[in-house]
């Protein structure tokens, strides 16, 4: 592994050997070739050429600094934590302790036993859709553009517990309808929770958050955010929102594989059932029954992702260091030069808002070209020729395709490291390749 001063000198070279990809442009307040280095697998090429790598909304590249930290792991003390007493086993301790402290801060929640460390957004999510009490004629509200993680939950939540799943249906411009959604939860008493996705990993539209959450307060509902898509990107601040529960994925802003995170206020994990149940979820037990320790052990079964968590930690002061909210400006003005190029290009149409400052990191449209060549096609002709990583296909939001008669989008999703450059020559590439199948 390369130390700070080796990084340093090697980035000194490819530069001066005009082998490192960096920007030619500079007007940002973050500096992209620096943030480039911190990431390995920038810089490996693929049939000579270094990828562009526009697929941050399925999952972000590793930093250095993470993938160090599991190394730490993994070389000095590699054991389990919340059981033994030696000396390697407190240190994972301490370490667990430290990224559940990182996860507070970075979403402003009161207080550690606030965060549950989960696999990713989609454990959150069935978290709370099993262990919510909910009965029978309970409604739950979810938008007209749910990613299956928080569709399908509610699906077998209706199919097993009976209760009811409604959905608001965005504007045509796929804004969120707020006077739509306050008459549902105004003539619908029993709408008991609004289960929203933050940030559509469809479109990058951000739902008004506040807005929502404080109208169903008012009418007695609770609210969880699907926050996939926005805790990697912006600010949020659970206090500030005043959201009851909000799940993300950690190996989206940066962090490890197979780790995400479960926000929930104090007392409604309190009242939330056990989930998943086993070791170090239960103080006691006896042949008739388990006495449950208090969140989050109640919902960490089993022993962890040790060294997950700890990158986890890792992933969050990575991003705490460049900020927030220099990230999502940044995104914001990639994604103006890339919605600038497509707007006009025959046969592509932008899904969602039209303004890219409404788009966050993502820019996905839909393909209807004369002569043939479909999304796939698209996705893979930009692969082939210069290694341009997007995503094709329905983004798991298969409802919403399905409801438009629309098989099939290219997302392309951004990130702290992507460059103007890169954003040049995606557009440069994709005109080229619809030519290619309209000759
Ligand atoms: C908005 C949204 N919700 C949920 C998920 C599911 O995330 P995961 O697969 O990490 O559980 C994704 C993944 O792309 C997403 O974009």
């Amino acid at each position: 592994m390369l130390k700070e001063i080796d990084i340093k000198l090697t980035a000194q070279v490819l530069i001066n050997q005009n082998l490192y990809h960096i920007p030619t442009t500079f007007v940002t307040i973050m500096d992209i070739s620096k943030i480039r280095l911190d990431f390995p697998a920038l810089w490996k090429k693929w049939n000579g050429k270094y990828p562009i790598y526009f697929d941050n909304a399925c999952m972000t590249l590793k930093p250095k600094q993470v993938i160090d930290s599991m190394n730490e792991y993994y070389n000095e003390y590699p054991v389990c934590g919340g059981r033994s007493i030696h000396k390697m086993a407190k240190k994972v301790d301490e370490k667990v302790t430290e990224a559940r402290e990182k996860f507070q801060k970075f979403l402003g929640a009161s207080c550690p036993e606030e965060i549950i460390f989960t696999r990713n957004t989609t454990e959150g999510l069935n978290l709370v859709a099993n262990s919510l009490e909910l009965k029978k004629g309970d409604i739950v509200l979810t938008t007209d553009r749910e990613h299956n993680s928080n569709l399908i939950p509610w699906q077998i939540q209706a199919h097993k517990r009976g209760i009811k799943h409604m959905v608001v249906y965005s504007n045509p411009d796929n804004t969120f309808n707020i006077p739509q959604f306050e008459e549902i939860v105004s003539k619908n008493k029993n709408v008991r929770l609004v289960s929203m996705v933050h940030t559509a990993n469809l479109d990058g539209y951000t739902i008004p958050a506040k807005e929502i959450i404080k109208i169903a307060h008012e009418h007695g509902a609770l609210v969880m955010l699907d926050g996939a898509q926005s805790a990697p990107h912006k600010h949020v601040d659970m206090k500030a929102l005043d959201v009851d529960f909000f799940a993300l994925s950690v190996h989206k802003m940066a962090g490890p594989t197979g780790m995400g995170v479960l926000y929930g206020k104090q007392h409604l994990l309190s009242e939330l059932a056990p989930f998943i149940v086993g070791g170090d979820t239960v103080s006691d037990t006896t042949y008739d029954g388990a006495k449950f320790l208090p969140p989050p052990e109640k919902f960490e079964a089993g022993l962890q992702n040790y060294a997950g968590i700890i990158g986890s930690g890792a992933a969050v002061d990575y991003l705490n260091n460049i900020g927030l909210s220099d990230i999502e400006e940044h995104e914001k003005r990639l994604n103006t030069i890339i919605t600038k190029g497509i707007k006009d290009m025959p046969g592509l149409k932008i899904i969602g808002p039209q303004e890219p400052g409404m788009r966050g990191g993502i820019i996905a449209f839909t393909v209807e070209l004369p002569k043939g060549g479909d999304a796939h096609d698209i996705a893979l002709v930009l692969d082939e020729t210069e290694n341009i990583e997007v995503r094709s296909g329905a983004f798991c939001v298969h409802s919403w395709f399905n409801y438009r008669k629309c098989e099939a989008a290219v997302r392309a999703s951004l990130y702290l490291y992507n460059t103007e450059e890169e954003a040049r020559k995606f557009i440069d590439v994709l005109g080229k390749t619809i030519g290619l199948f309209n000759p």
